[in-house]
């Protein structure tokens, strides 16, 4: 279904692997019928690694359940109205959240915390009293803070596995891999970056020097592919005008990291992909959490990778990545306490 580059796996396909692992994975996407909600329900439904839908919005959700419910594909779908989120959540595994507002021209992310932070905090106290077990992928912006409010809401709670809690950071790698893939005149499939950090701007830090043909990108070139990856969100929220930003695209890198994290809870090995998670890569300068390769398994996060060689230039983008991406994680923790 997706192309192995960007999780790195060696091993067979989802469809080849038979496990002793569960296999019976109910998803759940809060905010559903929203830009990124309706594709990537659709493309939850294409995955076979799940079998049971779960779709919930403050609005829409039960007409998106029931048009995705005539795919034929073997799992069950079921929408859930505004006040039906604890229903929506019973025996969930994985929670996807897509929910809140998206960036118009002349908008960071971070313009976004003060509507999206409730919704997220209130939706992960939900995940926590109804779910408490299941794993959590944060879509919702800004990603820097809105993992930091989830994980401080199920602390809170008394119900935080730092194991199941991830930012999805996949979008950056997609567009790391487009992007080198144009400039180098290769294809993606031969451009599979890391990209570390967090999920805006600055923070966004691409390691093209680990690839071979990154590593043949210099000067100006290189800026200018680096500045692309980091602001590739700016491209898509100019092109929408007003209309949002990026839906379909994220709904492909927000199915393609699911993927990679059900094949990793379904037993496979060797998953490995960048994502936001709580990682002590950084705890000596005050940083929690971290986007860097982490294993997938059974479990959840099974390892988290150190960031292995840095170039020159890439060290300088890391400088400048770390007070940003604390500054973010600080606000998000200080919007719980
Ligand atoms: P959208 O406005 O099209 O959809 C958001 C949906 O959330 C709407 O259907 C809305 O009804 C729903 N919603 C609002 N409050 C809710 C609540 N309390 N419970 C359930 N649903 C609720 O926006 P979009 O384009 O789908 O973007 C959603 C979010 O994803 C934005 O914050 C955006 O910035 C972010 N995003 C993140 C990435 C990434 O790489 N992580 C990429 C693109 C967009
Ligand atoms: C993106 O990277 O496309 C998203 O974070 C949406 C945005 O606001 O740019």
């Amino acid at each position: 279904m997706f192309s192995r580059a960007a999780t790195r796996s060696l091993a067979p396909s989802a469809r080849q692997f038979s496990s002793s692992a569960s296999r019976n994975f109910k998803v759940a996407v809060l905010g559903a019928g929203g830009g990124i909600g309706q594709p990537l329900s659709l493309l939850l439904k294409n995955d076979p690694l799940v079998t049971s839908l779960s779709l919930y919005d403050i609005r829409g959700a039960p007409g998106v359940a029931a048009d995705v419910s005539h795919v034929d594909t073997a799992s069950e779908v079921n929408g859930y109205a505004a006040d039906q989120l604890d229903a929506a959540l019973k025996g969930v595994k994985v929670v996807v959240i897509p929910a809140g507002v998206p960036r118009k021209p002349g908008m960071t992310r971070d313009d976004l915390f003060n509507t999206n932070a409730s919704i997220v905090r209130d939706l992960a106290s939900a995940v926590a009293a109804s779910a408490p077990d299941a794993h959590i992928l944060v879509i919702s912006n800004p990603v820097n803070s809105t993992v930091p409010i989830v994980a401080a809401t199920l602390e809170k709670a008394g119900v935080f596995d730092p194991k199941r809690l991830f930012g999805v950071t996949t979008l950056d790698v997609v567009r790391a891999s487009r992007f080198l893939a144009a400039v180098g005149d290769v294809t993606p499939k031969e451009c599979d970056i890391t990209v570390v950090g967090g999920h805006s701007g600055p923070t966004i830090v691409p390691l093209l020097s680990q690839n071979a043909t990154g590593k043949g990108i210099t000067g100006e070139a290189l800026d200018k592919l680096v500045h692309r990856i980091q602001f590739g969100g700016d491209e898509v929220v100019q092109a929408k005008d007003g209309a949002g930003s990026a839906t379909l695209s994220m709904a492909y890198a927000g199915a393609k990291f699911t993927n990679a994290l059900l094949r990793g809870l379904n037993g496979e090995k060797g998953v490995v992909t960048p994502t936001f998670v709580k990682s002590d890569l950084f705890a000596d300068k005050g940083i929690d959490f971290f986007s860097s390769n982490v294993e997938l398994g059974v479990n959840g996060v099974e390892k988290i990778h150190p960031l292995g060689e840095l170039s020159a230039s890439e060290e300088k983008l890391l400088e400048a990545c770390l007070p940003e991406l604390k500054k973010n994680i600080e606000k998000g923790k200080a919007f719980v306490a």
